[in-house]
């Protein structure tokens, strides 16, 4: 080993002299001591000092181990699903986000059919498998009609629209819903159990389920009032089955307010929505909308107020994929003019009421 000269020499008999104190000073004069040799004479020093560099390797080591930027070689990859245990929620987002290769609108597509984590194929639940259905045979059991319906203008009778109109209310992504809302919470009794939506729409809505009825179609309702935190949680399944197949959270977040309404946004929060399908077909997919029962609504619905409020060709408009069970009351003047014009209720506002 060569001797230090000079500067160097009072320099190292400095730092040599400070850490002779201190174990924990020693280690600091490492970087200190190394940082005024010149490379070649660091390496030769280096070689005969095997103590430091065991020091600088389990130094390096550490940072490896503990640094994100290595973070994905610790990531198990198995087929398309990853072995998540260890991995901070944070840094999950960030891996996952740059380390999948998946292809967004494909994954997109799979919603009817989604496929799990094993790789099974499933039936698409949109994160409504824990929701009860009230078959209309249930319900009208129970309750019937009582001709306290909302109304309609005369035949031929000019009709004057008033953005006011609670029943015109627009809920989407551009418009969520009003702080302080407030509306007359009603129960439908059925011979399973209750469930609530807006009282004001209870008698147009039997009045449809008995018609229905009549011509052989047994519908089903689930999903009407939803409360905030009820919204959250179907919001949050439906990001979290997302990014379980290795979206980002923004892609998840994109893709699933696709779906389920954004907390904010979603017209079952206000009572005026609901999800409806038959005794014979339950699911929540586009298949309803060639059943009879998804014929005869998309017929029939608006003569009771609702409208088939997510339609196919329109997503881009209702920032909602096509959801031929989604029903929402608008009122029978309303529901007439948007149905037969073939328009939404974002393109009845805009006519209306916006530039
Ligand atoms: N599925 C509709 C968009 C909702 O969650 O309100
Ligand atoms: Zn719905």
């Amino acid at each position: 080993m060569k001797t230090a000269r000079g500067p160097e020499k009072r320099y190292r008999g400095k730092t040599n002299n400070i850490a002779r104190k201190n174990n924990y000073h020693y280690a600091c004069m490492i970087p200190a001591s190394a940082a005024k040799r010149s490379p070649f004479r660091r390496i030769a020093y280096m070689r005969g000092n095997i103590k430091w560099l065991v020091v600088i390797a389990i130094t390096f080591l550490l940072f490896v181990m503990n640094s994100r930027v290595f973070f994905p070689s610790f990531i198990i990859k198995r087929g398309n699903t990853f072995n998540l245990s260890n991995v901070s929620e944070e840094a999950r987002d960030l891996v996952l986000a740059e380390e999948t290769e998946i292809d967004l609108e494909e994954l997109a597509l799979l919603e009817d059919k989604e496929i799990d984590l094993q790789g099974e194929i499933v039936e698409a639940t949109h994160g409504m498998e824990i929701e009860a259905k009230y078959s209309a045979v249930d319900i009208l059991a129970a309750t019937q009609p009582n001709g306290s319906g909302e109304g309609h203008a005369a035949e031929g009778e000019t009709v004057e629209f008033s953005q006011d109109d609670w029943k015109l209310l627009l809920i989407n992504k551009q418009h969520s819903i009003p702080e302080g809302y407030e509306f007359p919470l009603g129960d439908i009794q059925t011979m399973k159990g209750t469930m609530q939506c807006d009282a004001r729409i209870i008698d147009d809505l039997l009045e449809m389920l008995q018609d229905a009825k009549e011509d052989d179609i047994i519908l089903k309702i689930c999903s009407p009032y939803r409360d905030l935190a009820y919204q959250e949680l179907l919001f949050n399944k439906k990001i979290d089955w997302y990014m379980r197949r290795g979206m980002s959270y923004v892609e998840a977040y994109r893709l699933g307010s696709r779906i389920v309404a954004v907390p904010a946004a979603s017209e079952h929060r206000l009572g005026l929505a609901l999800d409806i399908v038959s005794d014979t077909y339950i699911g929540l997919d586009e298949g309803f909308a060639d059943t009879p029962a998804g014929k005869w609504l998309a017929e029939n619905s608006y003569k009771y107020g609702f409208l088939l409020r997510y339609p196919k060709g329109k997503e881009d408009i209702t920032g909602i994929n096509y959801e031929p069970w989604h029903f929402r009351y608008v009122g029978v003047d309303a529901a007439k003019v948007i149905t037969e014009r073939g328009i939404t209720l974002e393109e009845f506002w805009e006519e209306l009421w916006e530039e």
